[in-house]
């Protein structure tokens, strides 16, 4: 039969993406994202991403497994999945000839000028700049612990895996298939997805420009892009065609009211990040709760319009695109080299510095446009906030 014959066999949903309540807690690296968040999300209905990003393979067991101890049925612990990194030394969308050579070494000097700029708020703040030597990330060391995720999530039978950063090489996916657990991708735009869905990616989280946290561009030196959520979910479904795959749409979204139009436009479920930030289930720190408090009573990072959280893209703190609450730090240093994780290691001891002292001007706060609607509230009743409901 032809393909254009053929008729089109809708792939399986994933457990974790198909919950009664087809609302997610997306994952949060760097503390929100715990055990006992996504416990509670799922518990109320929901399905729910643990984060491994800047964990170790150990780290992240011990989170499944705590995570598994707080679930009470089998149903349950088929609802989450876990999300990896893509460290460049396995990123198919890096072109070898952006690693190597001339670009190795302007990528160097790049991190090396940025030091030297910091280094006069590092001694202000009392903080102690690594290297540039100790912040460059050695290829096999990332192989090597890239390696270590997969064989948790084979030893573990995670329920699903979700990259982000980066696309790995198809055999990773195949691998992971072979033991039963569908592995996806967050993508950016309709190029994306159709290079992960070639690649084997079983499902897509389609994110949007309104999105917290790290832009999740395949090519980690790409400007991510600006369509609309809703917009973008269309065009990726269009892209795919026939090769549709499960989608989730992710991205400034903390009203239910927001969400069936992302399913009608063919997401399964959709994803919610900065919604969660400050329920007492997450471990986000006292610095970025007191941030977003602000942010949310409209008396600090707000617009002096209309009240609206102040958000942006920024590279300073990391090397990658990642959407924040403004800070003074943001604005000084918006040409940051595309440099992660250099930056971020970089940046790292200056962070934490900073948060130590209260000083908010200096840490990173990373939260979605929705960040002045975040409620301090339990998760099961922010995620019953979000379950689908017509326009008000
Ligand atoms: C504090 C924070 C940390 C994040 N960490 C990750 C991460 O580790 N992996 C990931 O794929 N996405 C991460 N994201 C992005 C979220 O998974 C999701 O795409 C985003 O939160 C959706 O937008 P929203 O925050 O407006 O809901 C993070 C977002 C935030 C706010």
């Amino acid at each position: 039969m032809s393909s254009t014959t053929a008729p089109s066999v809708p792939a399986p949903v994933p457990a974790p993406l198909d919950p009664p309540v087809p609302v997610l807690a997306a994952p949060m690296a760097g503390g929100p994202s715990t055990p006992e968040l996504a416990a509670a999300v799922i518990r109320a209905g929901g399905g729910a991403f643990l984060a491994g990003g800047m964990r170790s393979a150990a780290q992240v067991r011990e989170q499944v497994d705590g995570l598994r101890a707080l679930l009470a049925t089998p149903e349950e612990a088929g609802r989450f999945g876990v999300n990896l990194f893509v460290p460049d030394a396995v990123n198919t969308a890096v072109a070898a000839s952006a690693r190597g050579g001339a670009a190795r070494i302007a990528r160097a000097q790049a991190v090396a000028s940025y030091r030297e700029r910091l280094a006069p708020l590092a001694a202000d703040l009392g903080a102690e700049l690594p290297s540039v030597l100790t912040v460059t990330p050695d290829p096999d060391a990332e192989r090597a612990a890239f390696e270590d995720m997969l064989a948790a999530a084979e030893e573990q039978s995670w329920p699903a895996v979700s990259f982000t950063f980066g696309l790995p090489a198809p055999d990773v996916f195949a691998r992971l298939a072979a033991a039963g657990i569908p592995a996806g991708v967050t993508v950016t735009s309709p190029a994306e997805a159709m290079a992960a869905v070639a690649s084997g990616a079983r499902f897509l989280v389609v994110q949007g420009p309104k999105a917290g946290g790290h832009r999740a561009t395949l090519d980690p030196q790409a400007r991510p892009g600006i369509t609309d959520l809703r917009t973008l979910v269309f065009a990726v479904r269009h892209a795919l065609g026939p090769a549709a795959v499960p989608l989730v749409a992710a991205g400034g979204i903390t009203d239910g009211a927001q969400v069936r139009p992302l399913l009608e436009a063919g997401a399964v479920a959709v994803a919610a990040g900065t919604a969660f930030l400050l329920t007492p289930e997450a471990g986000t720190s006292a610095a970025h709760r007191t941030a977003l408090r602000q942010a949310s009573a409209g008396v600090a990072f707000a617009h002096p319009d209309d009240g609206a959280a102040s958000t942006a893209l920024t590279r300073a703190y990391t090397g990658r695109w990642a959407r924040g609450l403004v800070t003074p730090f943001m604005d000084e240093h918006h040409d940051a080299p595309a440099a992660y994780p250099e930056v971020n290691g970089l940046t790292g001891p200056l962070r934490r510095a900073a948060a130590e002292d209260g000083d908010l001007e200096h840490v990173h706060l990373w939260a979605g446009t929705g960040a002045h609607r975040v409620e301090e509230v339990g998760a099961a009743q922010v995620l019953a906030s979000l379950a689908p409901r017509a326009e008000p």
